[in-house]
């Protein structure tokens, strides 16, 4: 079963992530970073989701900050928890006391050639653990993250809000040489969960109702800020490679990160031209491939597959309700 490392900054969809890659995949850790809210909320929703989900999952915190440029977070979409609408139990355990950088090289090192890391985030904690650990490129299986888009954007109009909190770190991993999968917003918002499947997870038991809660919050945000009539599934479309790879298209082509401030910043720039050798002689030259882009995806099959998932979770009993 394929070893997966989430580094995510949850957030509803980062939520749905950590159970779905929980229900099919060996998840071995978990590690947190600012995003959709500060770091210290991210990593509270973690030990939160992890104790109601029931996961034995090692939870790491990380970086509070991008590499460079200023910080923002996400609470415009997500809340003030980073998670509203459902009300999650208190965490059962803490986090490891080891930072998220030295957790991904650790855990790297430990299950080398065998791990695949899925950034769901802004790719801090990645970035500074490539420059921190060079052998961290040979020593990881792949890198399949969500985020970038080869159309529009959210936060700005060419910039998707993960790589835009922080071009320098995806760019690091870009230039990395890893093997990587990127499902932007091109795919992800074809993956959509709308009010029947929230009704679906209704009444499924204490996860789904959970999570019905939490879509409900997430979609009535997407509507009211971009006007979209499904709250997408993000997060776990960097999983699918390892779950449905039947349900999505890649191409692999060069992909560089816009980095130079303006409106550009934070632009994942695909190149999927074809060029000929003769055209060389006038125009700029493709790079080398650096990247599988998620190009086409079957999104109503892959939202049934997510929400299959979330009504059949039979992890372990939930955390007994203390003395009254
Ligand atoms: O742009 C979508 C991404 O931003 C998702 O990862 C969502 O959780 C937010 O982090
Ligand atoms: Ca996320």
């Amino acid at each position: 079963m394929q070893k997966v490392l989430i580094d995510c900054d949850p957030g509803h969809d980062d939520a749905i992530a950590i159970l779905y890659a929980a229900t099919h995949l060996d998840l071995v850790g978990i590690s947190t970073v600012y995003g959709n809210q500060t770091v210290e909320k991210t990593t509270a929703n973690a030990l939160s989701l992890a104790t109601l989900f029931g996961l034995d999952v090692p939870v790491a915190q990380g970086c509070a900050a991008p590499l460079a440029g200023r910080l923002r977070h996400g609470g415009d979409i997500h809340g003030k928890t980073g998670i509203d609408g459902a009300e999650l139990p208190a965490p059962d355990r803490g986090t490891t006391g080891m930072h998220a950088v030295d957790f991904i090289i650790e855990m790297a090192s430990k299950h080398r050639g065998e791990l695949v890391l899925c950034p769901t985030g802004p790719m801090t904690n990645v970035g500074m653990a490539l420059r921190k650990e060079p052998r961290l490129a040979e020593w990881l299986k792949g890198i399949s993250l969500m985020g970038g888009t080869t159309q529009i954007g959210n936060t700005t109009p060419v910039a998707e809000f993960n790589i835009w909190c922080d071009p320098e770190a995806a760019d690091l991993l870009f230039r990395s040489g890893v093997p990587l999968w990127m499902a932007g917003l091109n795919v992800t918002r074809q993956a959509g969960i709308g009010p029947a499947d929230i009704d679906r997870l209704a009444g499924s038991g204490p996860v789904g109702d959970t999570f019905a809660g939490l879509f409900a919050f997430f979609l009535d945000s997407l509507r009211q800020v971009h006007g979209l009539a499904t709250a997408s599934l993000h997060d776990p479309c960097a999983l699918l490679p390892f779950i449905r790879p039947d349900l999505v298209t890649y191409r692999e082509v060069p992909v560089e990160i816009a980095l130079a401030q303006g409106p550009t910043r934070g632009m994942t720039v695909c190149d999927f031209r074809t060029l000929t050798p003769k055209a060389l002689e006038n125009i700029q030259g493709m790079a080398r491939p650096n990247c599988r882009v998620a190009v086409g995806i079957d999104g109503p099959a892959v939202v049934a597959h997510i929400v299959s998932a979330i009504t059949g979770w039979s992890g372990r009993k939930l955390p007994q309700p203390g003395p009254a």
